[in-house]
Formats: structure tokens, C-alpha cells, sequence
């Protein structure tokens, strides 16, 4: 029975007072404890990642990898031609350093999907595509660049926080699991390194453009 049913069973139970608080509390302890019992499962009825509910855990990892395949191995390829196209010399480097990042992961994820049996399926998403075509652009400036990255990815901790939290509920495949955590190290790294040269770099023309409007 799907667990969200019993738990709206269970509820309509106690507040026609078919049960008292006491059993309704003791039913409730039951059905989470059950939920945890059941195997590849996180409660729910299933596996609940990304505010999805899958089958169950392997279920759940095998859509991560795959769409976080394709996504990584597009991104070692954008961040590679804006690393070609860079004109600002201190960040070339650490944009080639994120581009072998990015390619890095999506090798990883895509052979970790063949050992689990499963093939690679997942399409680049709309968003994605778009960035990656716009850091490829030439006629963008560096520091444009940065800016909107910087727009897609404000806050690098919230961004990078469900990675983590995915890895943490991962039970059953502990080799995912510490690959996972590595790759939460490595992508944490990557975006507050961009929102620090897109500070910096920026700063100067944004400072210029506030001392040239005009005072009230
Ligand atoms: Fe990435």
C-alpha cells in the first residue's frame, strides 16, 4: 500500500476519534520504522531525491548519474573553448583546471552507469545548453561570462547542497555514495572560484560606473 495513503488513513482515523492520540502516535512510529526497513527505500513509498520519488535507491542514483553525465562532460567542453578564447590571463588557467574537472566527472559518471548495467540516456537540459553556448561565445567578454554565471549560481553552497545531501541518503551503494562526496568537494570548489574572479574582476568596472552617476 502506498505509504502516503496509510498515513492519510491513519490520520482521518484519529480525527474522527476512531483512535486515540496515543495509538495514533504508536501507528505513525510504526509506519516511519517500516519505511526505513524497506530496502533501497527512503520512506514515501520509494526512494525521495530531488524532489522526485524513484523506485528505489539504485533507481535514484542511476538518474543522477546520467543526466549529471551528460551535463559534466558538456561543461568540460564549454569551459575548455572559453578557456581558448580568454583574454583575462589570470583566470585562463583555472578555467582549464574546471574544464578537466567537469570532463573528469562525466568519465566517472558514465562508467559508474555501465557498471550499474545501465545506459546512458539523459539529453542535455534547455538551461545548460544555454550556458554552455554562452561561455563559447566570442563575442562575450570574460567578465560577462562571469556575470552570468554568477546570475545562474548565486549562492555556491546552496547550489552544491543537494549533491551532498543525496550521498548522505545513499545507503546501499557506498561506491556511488564517497564518489558523490568527491564530487560535492569538486564542484563546491569550482563555483566559489568563479563567484571570487567574478567579484574581483568586476569590482573595478562596477566601482568606476557608481563614482560616474551623477549625486542626487
Ligand atoms: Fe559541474
Amino acid at each position: 500500500m502506498n505509504r502516503d495513503f496509510e498515513f492519510k488513513q491513519l490520520l482521518r482515523a484519529y480525527r474522527s476519534g476512531l483512535i486515540t492520540e496515543q495509538t495514533f502516535e504508536q501507528e505513525m512510529a510504526n509506519l516511519e520504522a517500516g519505511a526505513e526497513t524497506t530496502s533501497g527505500t527512503n520512506g514515501a513509498g520509494g526512494f525521495r531525491a530531488f524532489g522526485k520519488t524513484y523506485a528505489n535507491e539504485r533507481e535514484a542514483i542511476v538518474a543522477f548519474l546520467d543526466r549529471a553525465r551528460v551535463a559534466e562532460a558538456n561543461a568540460g567542453i564549454a569551459f575548455n573553448n572559453w578557456a581558448n578564447l580568454c583574454k583575462t590571463d589570470c583566470i585562463r588557467s583555472g578555467l582549464r583546471m574546471i574544464s578537466e574537472r567537469e570532463s573528469y566527472h562525466g568519465r566517472m559518471f558514465e562508467r559508474r552507469l555501465r557498471e550499474l548495467g545501465a545506459e546512458c540516456r539523459a539529453t542535455l537540459s534547455d538551461d545548460t545548453r544555454k550556458f554552455a553556448e554562452a561561455i563559447s561565445d566570442q563575442s562575450l567578454s570574460d567578465n560577462e561570462k562571469l556575470l552570468r554565471f554568477n546570475k545562474l549560481v548565486p549562492d555556491p553552497e546552496a547550489a552544491v547542497k543537494p549533491i551532498c545531501e543525496f550521498a548522505e541518503m545513499i545507503k546501499d551503494d557506498l561506491e556511488t555514495k564517497e564518489m558523490l562526496k568527491l564530487f560535492y568537494e569538486d564542484e563546491l570548489s569550482s563555483t566559489k572560484w568563479l563567484q571570487y574572479a567574478c567579484a574581483a574582476l568586476n569590482a573595478p568596472a562596477q566601482a568606476s560606473q557608481t563614482a560616474q552617476q551623477p549625486s542626487a
